[in-house]
């Protein structure tokens, strides 16, 4: 009880402390954009997150996650939330985000979207994102130790407009033969993505951020999307800032990837450019990603993908989104959890003769967090940083 009374009191004080910090952050225009904190731990010390299980691997996956969770005695419970292609009402995904709401952090599987269903019935996934103005997607793609790629030492964060740009939903056909898309640029989402980055870039110690652009040819949404690029640039003189044309960047991804550091671009590019980074460094089955809002977080596989071919077979490689759940523990500065597994994950990865067919190998999920488990039973692996 002495601990949950200190608990309670340093809550109680970061609480009461918040405001000033803020205040001493300099800009608090600026600061109340970026998440710093959480929502704090409840009375024990636990955590209550909503689970989305979706559609595809999405459900096998988590229960991977939970069964996972329990054996390393995380202080994570889950709220379970479906949300999946055999609900046709919006009360399931409203649900969901009332859920998101109430505990500020999700972990999910991807919902598949119907794509018979008429033009202004916009993806849950994307409707989620919106409602919750999860504005920032994060992905961090890096060469895992013990997978084969033709490029190496690839480390590159990307970051991602993800409320905006082409995802608006907004297209029309007033004149048959004629459609009409809308993509949507802002001055204010603009600011607020790069200057995202820039502090991402500069709290992980990057030194360059490359904005993407088609601003040869959208002259005036790309063109205002780079200028805000720039303004916000000029505010942190101690991280480089260049741009890139995207059919540039994506030719230089796949001759020369390490040249990249921190790219930072709108939503279309951003779906693009990920894919192709995703790729790089393994597949889809790696790479977890994060959308972050200023109040709420939502962690998931980078690549949205639900798998659906492979779902339920226990063949899926579930790396990308244990390491998703990695983030979610960071996100929730439980740190030691998360450091235990993530190393778990890597020192398996390491070990070739576990690897799903994904990546060359014939390994089941199974196997895979079988190993993790071992690894972790067994006082755990050498620390690993990624
Ligand atoms: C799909 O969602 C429904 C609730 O809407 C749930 O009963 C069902 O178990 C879910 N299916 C899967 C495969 O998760
Ligand atoms: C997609 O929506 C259409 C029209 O509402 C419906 O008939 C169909 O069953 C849905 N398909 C799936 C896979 O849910
Ligand atoms: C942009 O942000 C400013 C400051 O928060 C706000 O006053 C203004 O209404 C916003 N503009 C638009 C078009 O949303
Ligand atoms: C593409 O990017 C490379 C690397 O930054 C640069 O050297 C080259 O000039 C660019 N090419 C074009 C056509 O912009
Ligand atoms: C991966 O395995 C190789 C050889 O078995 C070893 O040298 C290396 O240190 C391992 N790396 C990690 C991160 O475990």
């Amino acid at each position: 009880t002495h601990m949950h009374t200190t608990v309670m009191m340093m809550a109680t004080l970061t609480k009461a402390l918040k405001p000033i910090l803020g205040r001493q952050l300099g800009n608090p225009a600026k600061a109340r954009h970026f998440i710093y904190t959480p929502p704090p731990a409840k009375y024990g010390g636990r955590h209550t997150v909503a689970l989305i299980p979706g559609d595809g691997i999405g459900p096998e996956l988590l229960n991977h996650v939970r069964e996972l969770f329990r054996f390393s005695c995380v202080p994570v419970d889950f709220e379970v939330v479906h949300v999946n292609s055999s609900s046709t009402s919006e009360g399931d995904i409203n649900n969901a985000i009332m859920a998101i709401r109430r505990n500020g952090v999700a972990l999910k599987g991807n919902i598949e979207t119907n794509h018979t269903m008429p033009p202004n019935h916009k993806s849950r996934n994307n409707l989620l994102r919106t409602s919750l103005d999860l504005y920032a997607n994060v992905m961090h793609c890096q060469s895992l130790p013990g997978v084969q790629t033709r490029h190496k030492n690839i480390d590159i964060i990307i970051i991602r407009e993800n409320t905006e740009g082409e995802y608006s939903s907004l297209e029309h056909e007033s004149v048959s033969g004629v459609v009409e898309s809308l993509k949507i640029i802002t001055r204010n989402n603009s600011l607020r993505i790069a200057d995202y980055a820039f502090r991402l870039a500069r709290e992980k110690g990057r030194r360059r951020v490359t904005a993407v652009h088609k601003a040869n040819i959208m002259k005036l949404g790309d063109g205002l999307f780079l200028q805000c690029c720039k303004e916000v640039a000029s505010g942190y003189p101690d991280i480089e800032f260049d741009s890139m044309i995207v059919d540039n960047t994506t030719m230089q991804l796949v001759s020369k990837p390490q040249q990249f550091d921190v790219m930072l671009m709108p939503n279309l590019y951003g779906n693009v450019v990920s894919n192709v980074c995703a790729g790089l460094v393994g597949g889809p089955g790696l790479v977890p990603g994060a959308n972050y809002g200023r109040d709420y977080a939502v962690f998931e596989t980078a690549t949205r993908n639900t798998g659906k071919s492979i779902a339920n077979r226990n063949i899926a490689n579930p790396t990308a989104m244990l390491l998703a759940s990695c983030l979610m523990l960071d996100h929730l500065k439980i740190h030691d959890y998360a450091n235990m597994i993530r190393g778990a994950i890597l020192t398996t990865m390491n070990e070739t003769r576990l690897h799903t067919a994904d990546i060359g190998g014939q390994g089941t999920t199974s196997e895979v967090v079988q190993s993790i488990m071992r690894i972790i039973q067994s006082g755990g692996p050498l620390t690993t940083e990624i």
